[in-house]
């Protein structure tokens, strides 16, 4: 069966496994929806770019952008794997902190970083600041002096370089409001260098997400490399190159993603013998195609040229289809020919030792129960379900639970991390009272 996204992912005896675990048996032991992502699959992604990484003499460092995916366990995990991370705020830094990540290998990127987040970052000691604009850095070196502190920057260069991906997630081109414009980036690092309390240490540039072709990444390296030319050339050497995330991942069965050696190989030979350092700032690669969003059908009713399918997930849970119009392959977690034995799961279906008898096919929309009508999942797709059965909604992993809400005061999903046999929980379900317990009523 050919599913998008990781290996670890794949049907037994016609049934959705994740890891060594049948879907049926973690949404019966842990409720649905529920966000599930694979060790193996997030383990190996980091890995890739590590071992690519490798072939590069003058150090690499991959910094997991923190946004995508902000589990502590993820960032754990990679943290233990010797990764960095891109943080774009302060509370990722507390989060980075507090999962144990080295926050000597962060970078802080963000077109607003507020002076209490600069000083925390200072505090902490982090890597590299990305500096969007010249405000921000008299802003920093403001802050630096005042803590006594000498501040590593980056400037953000904005290759104006399309990179042909959903305008939401375009950042490169020069309407864009993030980065400092190619033409005007030598000025600005010379003022960077005259200040007291920065240190200019890089060149930093990320064009957008979801990229299938990397040609734009390719193209976006070949305008930074004059720019490294005349500040050598000004007296202001470079000791990195941050060239950002953005690589994209297979979300539809007829997609091919660019190996992460399609993606770097040309860049780390262009880079190669200047002595440059190579940061990377993937996220969606790394946890896209290693999550899943498990969800049951609460009804399937009948519409004038299709289906409704009311799952128990919606845009609350993820986002991305009614944001971005992006699409998540959407499957079947018991196939009709399944003998499932394991504990009575799938509600509806699934009995011990029998055979499961579904509806047959059906063109259908998969549909929340928001109150929107932008909240669907998927639209105009092919499914075989009835009520109390399960669905997968695949390559959740990135950009999923990070941008859920609580709207509709919708007690946000239950996050599990699989490896091996082993389930571990890794955010517990919230309920009704943790959304409002911030909240209090004024004086009658
Ligand atoms: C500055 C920066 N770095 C890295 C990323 C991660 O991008 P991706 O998930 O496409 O790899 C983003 C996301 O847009 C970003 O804004």
């Amino acid at each position: 069966m050919n599913l998008p996204g990781s290996p670890h992912f794949h049907y037994r005896d016609d049934v959705l496994h994740v890891e060594g675990l049948a879907l049926p048996e973690l949404a019966a032991r842990f409720g649905t929806p529920l966000y599930v992502y694979s060790r193996t699959a997030l383990a190996a992604a980091l890995a890739e770019f590590q071992s690519v990484l490798q072939s590069h003499p003058d150090g690499s460092l991959v910094c997991y952008s923190v946004k995508v995916n902000s589990n502590l366990a993820i960032l754990d995990l990679f943290a233990r794997m010797g990764a960095g991370f891109d943080i774009v705020s302060g509370g990722e830094l507390e989060r980075v902190l507090a999962a144990g990540g080295d926050p000597g290998k962060v970078v802080f990127s963000g077109v607003g970083k507020t002076e209490a987040e600069l000083a925390a970052a200072l505090q902490a000691g982090i890597l590299c600041f990305n500096v969007e604009s010249a405000a921000e850095l008299e802003r920093l070196d403001r802050v630096a002096g005042q803590l006594g502190k000498v501040a590593p920057v980056s400037l953000r260069v904005n290759p104006d370089v399309d990179p042909k991906t959903h305008p939401y997630i375009a950042t490169g081109l020069k309407s864009s409001k993030f980065g400092i414009p190619l033409a005007g980036a030598p000025a600005l690092y010379e003022r960077a260098a005259r200040l007291a309390h920065l240190r200019v240490t890089g060149v930093d540039c990320h064009i957008g997400s979801q990229l299938l072709d990397p040609r734009p990444h390719h193209e976006a390296l070949e305008r930074l490399l004059p720019l490294l030319e005349t500040l050598a050339e000004r007296g202001i050497p470079m000791r990195h190159l941050d060239l950002g995330g953005g690589l994209g991942i297979r979300y539809r069965p007829e997609e091919t993603e660019p190996t992460v050696a399609d993606y770097l190989a040309p860049m780390i030979a262009s880079v190669r013998g200047r002595g440059l350092k190579l940061l990377l700032e993937p996220g969606r690669r790394l946890v896209g195609n290693a999550g899943l969003l498990l969800t049951r059908v609460e009804s399937v009713k009948p519409g004038c040229d299709r289906n409704f399918v009311i799952v128990d997930a919606a845009m609350n849970d993820l986002i991305r289809p009614a944001l971005y119009e992006a699409w998540h392959e959407i499957r079947e977690v018991v196939l009709r020919t399944a003998m499932f034995s394991g504990q009575s799961a799938d509600r509806g279906a699934a009995v011990r030792g029998t055979a499961v008898h579904k509806t047959s096919e059906t063109l259908c929309d998969v549909v929340g129960p928001v109150c929107e009508s932008g909240d669907f999942l998927g639209r105009a797709r092919t499914l075989a379900v009835t009520g109390g059965d399960l669905l997968a909604v695949l390559s959740a992993g990135a950009y999923g639970m990070s941008m859920s809400s609580n709207y509709n005061s919708r007690p946000r999903a239950a996050e599990i991390l699989v490896d091996g046999q082993t389930p571990h929980l890794i955010r517990r379900r919230e309920t009704t009272a943790d959304l409002y317990a911030l909240e209090s009523r004024i004086p009658a």
